[in-house]
């Protein structure tokens, strides 16, 4: 359906138990993810980004409420089943990067791969593909422990986007790179946004990426701030 969100979110509530208190980190959150464009999650350290992020990339289960994907409730399926959604339609750019830190560029960025129905010789091939657009060709057997922050987060960008995702949830990608890298990093979302309508959905306060975003929410302790967005659709 045309102008149907590719990810919508229904009174969404996230809470967690941590020792003896109750955190309730996403309160009420009822959002629309626009298909093809880019959705900037913004609000202060603590007020419920990452953990939207988890829950709008299937990752956790709510603790009410829904999460709907181009059309159809999440609700009640099994973490097979999510799983092979996941792999399917996502790619991931977590906050803390979970590289493997003794394997190398092209093995960290291979990994998503293997997990599909696709040669090696052909996973090599598309993950040096996408290394080589993150100027990471000098690096690519390089082992991860080896890069600096800024080639680290970039392999992290070359694994989320090596099997072709549909969307991509990025968790503040700019935390660890300059901002020229930032610039690239944003420019190649740009054509991929073009080239494949892709879907970006990231969780920053950068004001470099806030900028380029085209629907921005804003969270403040959980809870989208006025229920309103600050950029129209
Ligand atoms: N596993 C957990 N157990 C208990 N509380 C948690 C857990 N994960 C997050 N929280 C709490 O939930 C709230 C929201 O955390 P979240 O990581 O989503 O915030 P954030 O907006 O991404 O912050 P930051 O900008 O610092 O990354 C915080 O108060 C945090 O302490
Ligand atoms: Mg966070």
């Amino acid at each position: 359906m045309k102008d149907q969100p590719i990810i919508e979110t229904r009174k969404l509530w996230k809470i967690y138990y941590a020792e003896t208190q109750e955190v309730e980190a996403i309160r009420d959150v009822s959002i629309k993810i626009p298909s093809g464009k880019t959705t900037c999650i913004a609000g202060p350290s603590g007020s419920g980004k990452s953990t939207l992020l988890a829950l709008i990339g299937l990752l956790t289960y709510p603790s009410e409420g829904q999460v709907v994907l181009e059309g159809e409730s999440t609700s009640g399926l099994s973490e097979i089943f999510l799983t092979k959604i996941r792999r399917k339609k996502f790619g991931f750019i977590f906050q803390s990067q979970y590289l493997l830190p003794h394997y190398t560029s092209l093995e960290n960025t291979i990994l998503p791969l293997l997990a599909q129905d696709i040669s090696y010789k052909d996973a090599t091939q598309q993950a040096i593909a996408v290394l080589e657009k993150l100027e990471l060709e000098e690096r690519v057997n390089f082992r991860v422990r080896q890069l600096s922050g800024g080639e680290a987060q970039r392999v992290c960008i070359a694994r989320a986007l090596v099997t072709n995702p549909s969307i991509l949830v990025a968790d503040e990608p700019s935390a660890h790179i300059d901002s020229r890298l930032t610039e690239e990093f944003l420019q190649l979302l740009l054509t991929l946004k073009e080239e494949h309508q892709l879907t970006v959905i990231m969780a920053s306060h950068d004001p470099q990426i806030i900028k380029i975003a085209d629907k921005e929410i804003e969270l403040k302790d959980g809870a989208v701030k006025n229920g309103l967005f600050s950029k129209a659709t």
